[in-house]
């Protein structure tokens, strides 16, 4: 999706559809007022003739409206308060489905007459760029025959006149990337086990390099891996036929030198538990046991598009996670990057495993923050269901940080604590700690195995297994925390 704003009178514009906000001033808005008198008063009539409602989310298409250069007029009622954030979006999207069900490449949307509470015409103008896109979002390479992606590739945000037209176009272009980014992290979630392997994601990751000038990538063999001490990521690999990758991309919008922020997102292209094999039900899911990598695939696309002065670097372990004659067994002991061991009393237990690798190479960054993204654990689902991802942190500030641009963003989370008390179920009578803590407190104990590895830096934990994706008859990856760690970023470009 395309998108761009522009000046200009409503009823002379030529376009394909144009969108109207019926607000809550109705016909006194001016814009509305001059579209009304441009053709003969027809708004009035329909308004009269109750075809437009004054409610909130009504629209009503109208062909070929008399008096305007537009072959179509779309009227979209706000209702009659101020809206708060959740109805301006519910609003987006019923205007995004009514724009996107079209047979039209381009539209031209007015957002004059629309007001929401405490937010300003550029936020309006950044959502309405970033539903656009993820209303777009069609995934389907594997259908024969099925609906067709839509066509609308083209919209432009039209004002009437010049005041705020630099900052809405910053601003649509921020919401453009940030909808891609989603849409970019959607599509590896959905993609199943058999083509999205450790392989593929590195291929990937050279090609979205290959996109920008001041985006670099290498990727780690196991061979590599194993030279730095990487026993605990490669135990996980054992047992699987597809060779083990670590991606590192390294986006360098920031000046030289000045310290990156470092992501670090979960690959684990398909998660069947290994020797502790998962249940058969429902095992399909655990091909989004990825979505942490694919959120760092799209925050990087995302914060290339829009340029941020920032350094930002990606970090990707990415392994499949299978039984054979060769996985690794419950009880075995490994010695991870750190020096540290590790007695592997689950081998289901193995985000954590590959991430405490990823966390130690991270280090040799140097970095500011360090935010690790990893759909983790059963238990973060059970706690906090698909409305907040879980956030831990050995950072109160970062902490904050993330709460706040998860506010801004929509895409919320919660903070569970790191006590020490939690920290002690992960005692080994064999080894320096155990990979798992008991059936209790399930997401801590995950966040205090991988706080173990975060002892010199900056650091924050996502845990995003109940909001990367939806289960049941809407299945599908949702591209969350790309918005979260998207306006994180934007916050941190801003200080
Ligand atoms: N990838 C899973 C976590 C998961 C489970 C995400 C269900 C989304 C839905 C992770 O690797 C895992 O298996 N975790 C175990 C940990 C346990 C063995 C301590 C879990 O949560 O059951
Ligand atoms: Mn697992
Ligand atoms: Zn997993």
């Amino acid at each position: 999706m395309e998108l761009n704003a522009l000046t200009g009178s409503l009823s002379t514009r030529k376009t394909e559809c144009l969108a109207v906000a019926f607000g809550k001033d109705g016909l006194d808005n001016a814009e509305l007022n001059s579209l009304d008198k441009a053709s003969g008063g027809l708004i009035a009539r329909l308004v009269k003739k109750g075809d437009i409602k004054p409610t909130h989310n009504n629209f009503l298409m109208i062909s070929e409206p008399p008096g305007l250069a537009a072959q179509r007029l779309l009227i979209y009622s706000t209702g009659k308060d101020t809206l708060n954030e959740q109805s301006f979006l519910e609003l987006l999207s019923g205007l995004a489905g009514q724009l996107t069900k079209l047979p039209i490449k381009s539209a031209a949307v007015s957002l004059e007459g629309v007001e929401v509470s405490d937010r300003d015409t550029p936020w309006m103008a950044q959502q309405l760029g970033r539903r656009l896109g993820e209303a777009s979002y069609l995934f389907n390479p594997f259908k024969s025959a099925d609906k067709k992606p839509t066509t609308l590739k083209k919209v432009s945000l039209l004002q009437a006149g010049r005041p705020g037209l630099d900052a809405n176009k910053r601003a649509l272009a921020i919401g453009t990337a940030i909808g891609n980014g989603i849409n970019r992290a959607r599509e590896l979630g959905d993609l199943p086990g058999n083509i999205c392997t450790p392989s593929y994601l590195a291929t990937q990751a050279k090609n979205l390099a290959g996109h920008y000038s001041n985006m670099a990538c290498k990727v780690l063999t196991e061979k590599q891996m194993q030279d730095l001490g990487m026993g605990s990521l490669l135990s996980v690999t054992a047992g699987t036929e597809q060779p083990a990758k670590m991606i590192v991309l390294e986006y360098k919008g920031g000046t030289r030198g000045s310290k990156p922020v470092v992501l670090v997102g979960k690959g684990v292209t398909f998660d069947s538990g290994g020797i502790s094999l998962k249940p058969g039900a429902g095992m399909d899911e655990m091909k989004y046991d990825m979505c942490g990598a694919a959120s760092v695939f799209g925050t990087l696309s995302a914060a290339a598009d829009c340029q941020l002065p920032l350094n930002v670097v990606g970090i990707i372990p990415t392994v499949e996670n299978m039984p054979s004659g060769r996985a690794t067994k419950p009880g075995d002991i490994v010695t991870s990057m750190s020096g540290q061991t590790i007695e592997i009393l689950n081998t289901d237990a193995e985000g954590r495993l590959i991430l405490c690798d990823a966390l130690t190479y991270a280090g040799r960054y140097k970095p500011s923050v360090v935010v690790d993204i990893a759909t983790l654990t059963g238990a973060c689902v059970m706690a906090l269901g698909s409305h907040a991802s879980g956030l831990l942190s050995n950072d109160d500030p970062l902490a904050e940080q993330l709460e706040t641009a998860g506010k801004n963003s929509g895409d919320r989370v919660w903070r569970l604590p790191l006590w020490k008390e939690y920290d002690k179920q992960l005692k080994s009578n064999f080894a320096d700690m155990a990979n798992i803590g008991g059936r209790e407190a399930g997401t801590i104990t995950a966040a205090c195995f991988l706080g173990r590895f975060t002892k010199n830096y900056r650091w924050a934990h996502l845990d995003i297994a109940g909001t990367a994706w939806n289960s049941g008859a809407n299945k599908g990856a949702t591209g969350r925390p790309v918005p979260l760690l998207m306006q994180f970023l934007l916050e941190q470009a801003a200080q």
